[in-house]
């Protein structure tokens, strides 16, 4: 049995040894927006925040978030965070499969470094991959949302 905070709201959860976080939190607790692409820690879509720092939560196994905090690209949605209009304004988004790893990230980096530079951005998007090749976008979004944050 763990015990972690996602989103906010406290669960306890009987976990299995092989369970990974990206499991509990998708296919059990139904947190469907992190998506699972590679499962094996290359392309960055199953992107959470965990205790402040992000993670691949294909990576992780579950036990072993025992006590953690966790955010997901749900919670960024509901908080409507600047991340989400400017990624649409932006067009940062095609397949949606891999958006919302991007945008975990950005928060993630958003969180740390309220006024990152570009090289910064694409520093804390590296290990994103899009296949549609939106990344010129990301960058523009992410530092809109960061200025809009700042009350720009
Ligand atoms: S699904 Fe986790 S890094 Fe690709
Ligand atoms: S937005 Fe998913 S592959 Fe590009």
């Amino acid at each position: 049995m763990i015990k972690l905070t996602v989103n906010g709201q406290p669960y306890e959860v009987r976990v299995e040894p092989e369970w990974t976080l990206y499991y509990l939190i998708h296919d059990r607790l139904g947190l469907i927006g992190s998506k699972q692409f590679c499962d094996r820690g290359a392309c960055g879509s199953c992107t959470v925040i965990m205790d402040g720092r992000p993670i691949l939560s294909c990576m992780a196994l579950a036990i072993e978030c025992d006590g953690a905090n966790i955010e997901t690209v749900e919670g960024i949605a509901r908080a409507s965070h600047p991340l989400i209009e400017s990624y649409a304004r932006h067009h940062a988004m095609q397949c949606g499969y891999c958006t919302p790893g991007f945008i975990v990230a950005a928060k993630a980096l958003l969180d740390k470094n309220p006024h990152p530079t570009e090289e910064q951005v694409k520093e804390a998007l590296a290990g994103n991959l899009c296949r549609c090749g939106t990344y010129p976008q990301h960058s523009k979004a992410v530092l809109e949302a960061a200025e809009k944050l700042l009350g720009g």
